[in-house]
């Protein structure tokens, strides 16, 4: 069972939401993951152009470090995001990431996998960031285990009892993973997004060459 974790801190090793990414990933380890850490703050990733050349022929034409990131998470079984709130949202590091994955979206790339969100925060806006990570795992095809967030400005100590919250939610997700727990509510949601996306998928498939020949190729449609 491998678990990969993404930071998307710009402050590397001085990042306190790393502090809690590392918890989840410890919290795992303890029931028997292998883990894994990226900080996308480290890698080449750049904007989404909008050509949609990727609905079309499956690959981006920009050759950037999204590609390797996509089969890490590709490879992994479970997945954990990280960010600090940047004004009320997700870091630019981490909304380039996702603007990325439309293409991954539509193909429901990550289905099967499990996730959680983790946030830190000065004073507010975690609960949001943290719904928008986990709806964007949702997106993807991903079951989501849980979430943990702090504010931190006023009372810096409140890391320690986040960092034990984290290192809990590692071993939700890595026994999630290992019992494939169901979560039917959030089955069922995943379920009518994919009715969503055939239709979709099938109202574009004279341009979306690519998406459509996936799902046919997955006997999706
Ligand atoms: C550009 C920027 C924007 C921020 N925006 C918010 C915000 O909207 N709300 C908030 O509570 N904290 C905000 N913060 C504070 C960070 O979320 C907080 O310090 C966080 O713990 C930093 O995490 P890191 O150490 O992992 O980078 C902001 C910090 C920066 C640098």
């Amino acid at each position: 069972m491998k678990i990969l974790g993404i930071n998307s801190s710009p402050r590397g090793k001085n990042s306190r939401t790393l502090k809690l990414v590392d918890a989840v990933l410890d919290g795992a380890r303890q029931h028997g993951a292998e883990t894994e850490l990226v900080d996308i703050g480290a890698l080449d990733i750049r904007y989404c152009l909008g050509c949609l050349v990727c609905y079309a022929e499956g690959e981006c034409v920009q050759e950037d470090d999204l590609a390797e990131l996509v089969d890490k998470m590709l490879s992994a079984d479970g997945i954990v995001l990280g960010s600090p709130v940047y004004m009320h949202g997700v870091t630019a590091q981490l909304k380039t990431v996702i603007d990325r994955m439309a293409d991954a979206i539509h193909c429901q790339l990550l289905s099967g996998k499990y996730g959680c969100s983790v946030a830190t925060c000065g004073g507010s806006g975690d609960s949001e960031v943290l719904d928008y990570m986990n709806h964007f795992l949702n997106e993807l095809g991903i079951v989501t285990v849980g979430q943990v967030g702090v504010a931190l400005d006023r009372n810096p100590a409140a890391l320690d009892a986040a960092i034990n919250e984290a290192f809990k939610l590692g071993m939700t997700l890595a026994e999630s993973i290992q019992t494939k727990r169901p979560y039917p509510a959030q089955e069922k949601e995943i379920a009518a997004r994919r009715a969503f996306f055939a239709q979709l998928i099938e109202a574009n498939k004279a341009d979306w060459v690519h998406q459509y020949e996936y799902w046919v190729e997955k006997g999706w449609m």
